[in-house]
């Protein structure tokens, strides 16, 4: 180090190097979320490297920072380098700079406890990285020493022109869907408008033409749904469930088990269940190709979370959402599907899922195995994430082998949960309309909701479909409903009002 200006080079390299790695690492973030690449792309290496790059850009900003302190030219104190406006050298400009790592420091930081934060707030500080690359083109444009030069401005040109590029196809392609439930359940008819769900995606409803019906397994109907008009769909996820409108008047709620990639239809799988309300025996008497039905969503409340190893366990039609799951993975990332059901021919899709995966599909059928499905020798070494979705007996037994944090349930069945003392009235207050309502101990929150000019929409009323999900500002929910794990809920400050209460006789609700 013997050059005077070496601290000098090393502070405007770093600093240039950080711009383009940061640049880089969000296009890659949009690339990741919006799935444009999804046909050429392997999103194994799609998310490392936005992983790397967000790594990367950051050790660049340290090394920025700390060749200024070590420059002997602009000899930046501690203070002035981490604290905005301490420096009399273009304080705002740094002051630009530096906020700017504060929020690079919290999206990494939160991405490194993704999986324990509540998803909205990850994906809050996530989106603030657009912030930051604004203010460090800022800070580049008015503190930058090269700004002169032709090279530097062809770079700063280049590298805002992608940054724009990239955050319209963000905005063009539409936002990811955020849920998930069921696979194929039974409920009466319900409600109506909708009233802010605090996590979900698309509560629109859009009529769709069935395009083909096609029964892929004993009982079991696969359909795929246009929408008219060949309009693009809106983006969605792995996990993902539509509620489709019967003309009989009943809503069902069933998981999407097509590509996600594909934005052109809808495919669903339906199995008629012996005690059928009437959902499933009708569309297997009476859907016909041709035939319109309004459809909603798509919602998700069984979400693929990021994770190097999958073991997915699928009983029967529990098959729906794990497969879009499947296919939603790239090729090179390690999973195992264990998929149990009663014979093979009740088993959709299983041919398909053999043929194709024939090393990671272990196929568990009732009547040629000699023994129950051991789901402690499947589980016991395991340190993947476990999703599992099927009959209410596999996921009990699952769940008590695999810790909390790596199980991820799917229930279509309405679990038995009764509060610990008896319905009291609950004084409901409504923060943005400014209503208060006291709710009757024998009506629940969603029927007093209605009742007070707030509907939000709902549809199984068992705590099971998850549509009439609420954001609680102050109170302490009794969660009574099986749409995803209590502690999770609590996170997110969400209920479902058409089965759960409160502690205390008192809720605000972000309504
Ligand atoms: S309406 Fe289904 S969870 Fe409330």
């Amino acid at each position: 180090m013997n050059e005077p200006h070496i601290w000098w080079y090393i502070t405007r390299a770093s600093a240039l190097i950080a711009w383009a790695l940061m640049t880089m690492s969000v296009l890659w973030g949009i690339l990741l979320s919006t799935r444009v690449m999804r046909r050429i792309d392997n999103p194994a290496w799609l998310q490392d490297l936005h992983r790397y790059l967000g790594g990367l850009t950051l050790f660049m900003v340290a090394l920025h920072m700390v060749s200024l302190m070590l420059d002997g030219w602009l000899q930046f104190s501690l203070a002035e380098t981490l604290v905005p406006f301490a420096t009399d050298f273009k304080p705002l400009a740094v002051a630009l700079g530096i906020v700017s790592f504060y929020i690079l420091l919290a999206v990494q930081g939160t991405s490194l406890f993704m999986n324990r934060l509540p998803r909205k707030f990850w994906k809050g500080v996530h989106y603030s990285s657009y912030a930051a690359l604004l203010l460090v083109a800022l800070h580049a444009g008015w503190s930058g020493t090269d700004v002169s030069s032709w090279w530097y401005r062809v770079l700063a040109i280049v590298l805002i022109s992608v940054a724009t590029i990239a955050v319209l196809v963000r905005i063009i392609t539409g936002t990811k869907t955020g849920s998930a439930r069921p696979v194929a359940r039974e409920e009466p008819p319900s409600i109506s408008a909708q009233a802010a769900p605090a996590r979900t995606a698309s509560h629109d409803t859009r009529t769709m033409v069935v395009s083909t019906l096609q029964e892929v397994a004993q009982g079991v109907l696969a359909i795929r749904l246009l929408p008219l008009g060949g309009v693009q769909l809106p983006v969605w996820h792995p996990g993902s469930h539509v509620t489709l409108h019967l003309p009989n008047g009943l809503q069902r709620q069933y998981s999407l088990c097509g590509d996600p990639a594909e934005r052109t239809h809808f495919d669903i799988a339906v199995l008629k269940t012996e005690q059928s309300e009437g959902g499933s025996e009708w569309i297997h008497a009476n859907l016909s190709p041709g035939m319109t039905l309004e459809v909603s969503g798509p919602l998700n409340h069984f979400e693929l979370e990021p994770a190097n190893e999958y073991l997915f366990i699928a009983g029967g039609i529990g098959i729906t959402p794990i497969k879009a799951m499947i296919e939603s993975l790239p090729e090179r990332r390690k999973w195992k599907l264990v998929y149990a059901g009663r014979s093979r021919s009740t088993m959709a899709f299983l041919d398909e899922l053999v043929e194709r995966y024939p090393d990671r599909v272990t196929v568990h059928a009732s009547d040629e195995a000699k023994k129950p499905l051991d789901v402690f020798a499947l589980t016991k070494s395991a340190t993947s994430q476990v999703y599992c979705c099927g009959p209410e007996s596999l996921m009990a037994t699952v769940s008590e082998y695999v810790p909390a944090d790596r199980m991820h349930l799917e229930r279509f069945v309405a679990l038995e949960r009764e509060s610990a003392s008896p319905a009291q009235p609950i004084e409901v207050t409504c923060r943005k309309s400014k209503k208060s309502f006291v709710v009757d101990a024998d009506e629940t929150i969603l029927e007093a909701l209605e009742e007070n000019g707030l509907p939000v929409l709902g549809s199984c009323k068992k705590g099971v479909c998850g549509t009439c999900e609420v954001r609680v500002v102050e109170g302490k929910p009794i969660h009574l409903d099986s749409v995803m794990d209590d502690a999770e809920k609590d996170r997110l400050k969400v209920m479902y009002p058409c089965v759960s209460r409160a502690e205390g006789g008192k809720l605000v609700l972000d309504l």
